[in-house]
């Protein structure tokens, strides 16, 4: 079911099928544990990340907050490329939406039992993408969330909205720079053939 929660903001409640999150939980897995692994950022500041991050596509320097493609931050590899076979279901997502995207890079991470994400904007890539409200995609994976999203100022309210394997949340148009971050995770909740943990993939057009 597809829930328009304002103005360019949609959550596609149980977008993928349970046999298509057990295929991608596995993706996420193989790749998470692959040649260029995930890793744990740490952020200007000096503060480590709570969640493993893993960048497709292009690579976001956590240190610079500036794309780049090799993880100069970390191990100095090339970034992998994104999997057609993702890039195809942020596509399909966000044209569900009302929105179209030709994603370049993907930011894949891993949430533990006890991982947040703190309340912030997706600001980093071009300019032009942002004015133009290209979409951020994001598709959750494993055990549900506890997401708050607010409005376009870091003061505004932020509402809960709960996510569970398979959801799908559009961020474009007047939407795009929402404020928007994950408070909890619920562990032991993952579909079976799913987790344990999440991952949630942020497609994003640079
Ligand atoms: C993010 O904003 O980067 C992640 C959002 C989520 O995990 O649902
Ligand atoms: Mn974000």
């Amino acid at each position: 079911m597809n829930v328009t929660l304002a103005d360019g903001l949609v959550l596609l409640q149980s977008r993928l099928a349970a046999a298509e999150q057990r295929e991608l939980w596995l993706l996420c897995r193989t790749l998470s544990e692959g040649a260029v692994p995930m890793y744990t950022p740490t952020v200007r500041g000096g503060r480590k990340m709570s969640v493993g991050m893993l960048c497709l596509g292009k690579h976001w320097n956590g240190l610079t907050y500036q794309y780049e493609d090799r993880r100069s931050d970390f191990d100095g590899l090339a970034v992998p490329e994104i999997p057609p076979r993702l890039a195809n279901v942020a596509r399909a997502a966000a044209e569900d939406a009302g929105f179209t995207i030709q994603p370049d890079l993907c930011i894949m991470n891993y949430y533990s039992d006890s991982s947040k994400m703190g309340v912030h904007q997706d600001k980093d890539e071009r300019p032009e993408t942002i004015a133009a409200g290209i979409p951020i995609v994001s598709v959750s994976l494993g055990d549900e969330a506890r997401f708050v999203v607010g409005g376009l100022s870091r003061r505004d309210p932020t509402s809960p909205v709960m996510l569970t394997s398979g959801d799908v949340v559009v961020m474009g148009g007047p939407s795009r720079l929402r404020y928007h971050g994950v408070t909890r995770i619920l562990p032991g909740t993952a579909p079976h053939g799913t987790g344990p943990g999440r991952f949630n993939l942020t497609f994003r057009q640079w």
